[in-house]
């Protein structure tokens, strides 16, 4: 493999989650994404769950990443998870070997913290893939280190589109909408995939059977949870929402992004026109963007 001009060092924070994992997995394996810390999150399950499934993920890859365990519950409510669509393990039933190693800490944001710390400033990207409750927490508790992030890049929000979890409501967002709040107002370096592009990015029957095709494990497991994705919903495709926040690391030029006003509503967590300038992930190259993905779990 030819090596990239450029590394990202990522920490990914995340509450995995079918489309959690692939996402991680994509990222785990790609050679231009050094990925330092796994940070979790209560969301898709609980974070009991979620942690050992981050443990799992890595577990599958083959790699021995750290796994920090953060917030239990959104802030200011109580958690809400989505078992009908990730089933009752998170990971849709599919087979995965247990964790190779226990959670680093129980604390994500001292760990993210102390990773933030340990770098030059600007030179750590974060991966949001669930709820924003472990970066709200790190911008309250360690503002100085949460201003050395380099950029975030966060799965969240329903701009145009309608939400899936009410009228304009999307998961992330609605799951902690102060912690959404708090993130967007936070003036980081921040792009937002909402569902207006993660719904564009689709996998179908052929493309399972094409990552079944490449014998190779990664992309064995992600065939696997994207049947179990459908076992959810009897559609022809589904949505590959946070695989699209690596993809976009790595491929930003085959994502269309805008600039909009938002807010977020602190009941609902929607989107609202607000004074906010938000860099918007409205569209993107589907064929190209699934190519890539199936690319970046046989190599
Ligand atoms: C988001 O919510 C979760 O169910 C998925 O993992 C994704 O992060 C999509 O709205
Ligand atoms: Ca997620």
């Amino acid at each position: 493999m030819t090596k990239p001009a450029h590394v990202n060092t990522v920490i990914i924070d995340t509450d995995p989650g079918i489309d959690d994992a692939i996402a991680i997995l994509y990222a785990l394996g790609h050679a231009g994404m050094n990925v330092v810390a796994i940070t979790t999150v209560a969301g898709n399950i609980g974070l009991s769950v979620t942690t050992r499934n981050a443990g799992r993920i890595c577990a599958l890859a083959g790699v021995d990443t750290p796994v920090h365990a953060g917030a239990a519950a959104p802030l200011g409510r109580e958690a809400r998870p989505e078992t009908g669509i990730h089933g009752n393990d998170g990971l849709g039933g599919v087979e995965f070997p247990e964790p190779a190693q226990a959670p680093r800490s129980h604390d994500a944001v001292a760990a993210m913290q102390a990773i933030l710390e340990a770098h030059p400033p600007h030179s750590i990207d974060l991966h949001c893939l669930g709820p924003l409750t472990n970066l709200a927490l790190l911008l309250q508790h360690a503002p100085a280190a949460a201003a050395r992030i380099r950029r975030v890049i966060a799965m969240g929000g329903a701009v145009d589109e309608p939400g899936n979890v009410g009228a304009k409501a999307e998961f992330n967002l609605a799951h902690d909408p102060q912690a959404a709040a708090l993130v967007l107002a936070a003036g980081l370096d921040l792009t937002l995939i909402p569902l207006d592009a993660t719904r564009q990015l689709r996998a179908d029957a052929t493309y399972i059977a094409a990552l079944h095709a490449t014998g190779h494990t990664p992309a064995i497991a992600v065939a696997e949870l994207i049947e179990a994705y459908f076992a959810a919903n009897s559609a022809e495709s589904r949505p590959l929402h946070d695989p699209c926040v690596p993809l976009f690391a790595q491929n930003p030029q085959l994502f269309r992004v805008e600039e909009r006003g938002l807010a977020v509503d602190v009941d609902t967590g929607a989107l609202i026109p607000g004074p906010l300038r938000i860099k918007v992930a409205m569209g993107l190259d589907a064929p190209a963007l699934r190519a890539a993905l199936l690319h970046g779990l046989s190599s």
